[in-house]
Formats: C-alpha cells, structure tokens, sequence
C-alpha cells in the first residue's frame, strides 16, 4: 500500500544542513497498523510529513499503490500531535472542510461528516465551536476529518501525545475501532511503547537522528486488542523487546 525506499531528507539551515532522515525503508500492506518509534528528535515527524507527500527535499522513492507519490494525496490522511482545528467552524465544518476541498456536493459533505461524528463518539457536538471541547474530543474532531475523503492511509502523529493516560488508554481502543470500520491502514508515531505493542500489527524502531529504522517487531498479540492484555507475559515480552530497541 505505502512503501518507502531509500529515503533521505537533509533540512538546510542557516547553520548548515541537518540530515533528518537516512536511507529509511519500509513497507506497509494494506490495513495493516503498523506504529513508529524512537528517541525524541530521530526523525519520526520528518518521516510522517514526507511520507503525507514529499514536498521536502528528499532523496528515494515513496510507492503509493505500487505507483511514485510525487505530491500530497487525498488518499493519505495525517494527523498531527496538536488537532489543528478552525476555531470559528463548528466540530461538523470542520469536518467537512477537507470534502468542500474535493468540490463533493454539500448534502454529501454533511452526511459523511454526520457518519464520523458517530463513528469517533462526538453525537450531539455538531454544532459545537472547538474552544469548548477537551483534547481527547479535539482529537476525535481531527481524526475524523483526517478521514473524511476516505484516505487509504492515515498517518498519525503522536495523535494523544496532549492527553492523560486515562483518557489516552479508551482512544487507543476507539482508534482500533475505527481503523476497523473505516478499513483503513494506519501509520502511528508513538513514544508509548505499550501503545505500540497494544494496538499495532507491526512495531518500527527508529535510531537516534539521522533517523534509519534499526529494529522491526512483529506484535502477535490476538485480536480484538483490550486494554487487559497490557497486563500479560507475551506483551510485557515484546515491551521489553521494543524498549531494548531503542537506542
Ligand atoms: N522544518 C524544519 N527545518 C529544520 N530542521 C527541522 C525541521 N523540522 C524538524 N527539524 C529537525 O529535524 C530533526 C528531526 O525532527 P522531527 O522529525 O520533528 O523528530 P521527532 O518527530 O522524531 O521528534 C530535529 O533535529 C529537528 O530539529
Ligand atoms: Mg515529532
């Protein structure tokens, strides 16, 4: 679905150039979720916003259905670490932005944003404004216009990096969920091993920056994933595994 191959991205700087990322490959199948991790400042960001569409300086190549990605998608949807969202729209404008982008009819746009509201949890917030919700419904908000064109993919970044644990653990589960409805295949950058060993089908370790993919753990865990299984012999295994990964 998503292959990368050799890439490389070298910021240029008043100080110089600063190689971000370093001859990274990866291959990710479709409806797979598959999570990313590694040190701070490694390159995780990088590597999500080149793989949304290379519009940095990169060297390699990025396969997108077997076809070279030279431009942003619409069939790729990222989701940064802060929501982003337009203050003065409401949750369902908001939602309906990136489908007034695709010129899809309004009645169309209001009935497939009308479907994610329920599908990420946020009945009864169409109307409401973005200051008045708390992370973990902004997140939602974000997710779900992320989906909204019915992107093959979706990238996440750090997606609930902002929350407490308490809510972070149930997102976690919802995205399962929604990954599972929406059939998608998902890219997540995570600093949360257990996050990564919760929910992924496959766990990257990336190395300090420049950042090159050091390590690949297949996370057999069976689905469906719950929360419980944070508490088992095999996961405490593949954390430890994954933890020892990490330079
Ligand atoms: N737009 C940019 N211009 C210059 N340097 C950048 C830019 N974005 C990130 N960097 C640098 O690239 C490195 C990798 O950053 P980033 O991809 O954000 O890492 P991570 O997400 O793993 O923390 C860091 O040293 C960061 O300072
Ligand atoms: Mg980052």
């Amino acid at each position: 679905m998503l292959q990368a191959q050799s890439l490389s991205l070298t910021y240029a700087d008043s100080a110089g150039a600063l190689q971000a990322l370093d001859r990274v490959s990866l291959q990710i199948g479709e409806r797979e979720f598959v999570s990313l991790v590694g040190p701070s400042g490694c390159g995780k960001s990088s590597l999500l916003r080149t793989l949304a569409g290379p519009s940095l300086p990169t060297r390699g190549t990025i396969l997108f259905d077997g076809e070279p990605l030279t431009q942003p998608s619409r069939q790729i949807g990222i989701v940064f670490q802060e929501p982003t969202l337009m203050p003065w729209r409401t949750v369902l404008e908001n939602i309906t932005l990136p489908l007034e982008l695709t010129g899809l009819n309004h009645q169309a746009a209001i009935r497939r944003a009308e479907e994610l509201i329920r599908l990420v949890g946020l009945e009864g917030f169409a109307e409401a404004h973005p200051p008045i919700l708390s992370g973990g419904m902004e997140q939602r908000v974000a997710i779900a216009r992320a989906l909204a064109p019915r992107p093959k993919v979706l990238l996440l970044d750090e997606p609930f990096d902002a929350l407490d644990i308490l809510t972070r653990e149930p997102m976690g589960e919802e995205l399962l969920r929604i990954w599972s409805a929406e059939q998608t295949t998902v890219l997540m950058v995570t600093h949360s091993i257990g996050e990564a060993a919760l929910l992924s089908d496959r766990t990257l370790v990336m190395s300090p920056r420049p950042g090159r993919i050091t390590a690949e753990f297949v996370i057999d865990l069976p689905r469906p994933r719950a929360l419980e299984m944070q508490y088992g012999n095999r996961f405490g295994e593949l954390s430890r595994r994954i933890r020892q990964a990490i330079a």
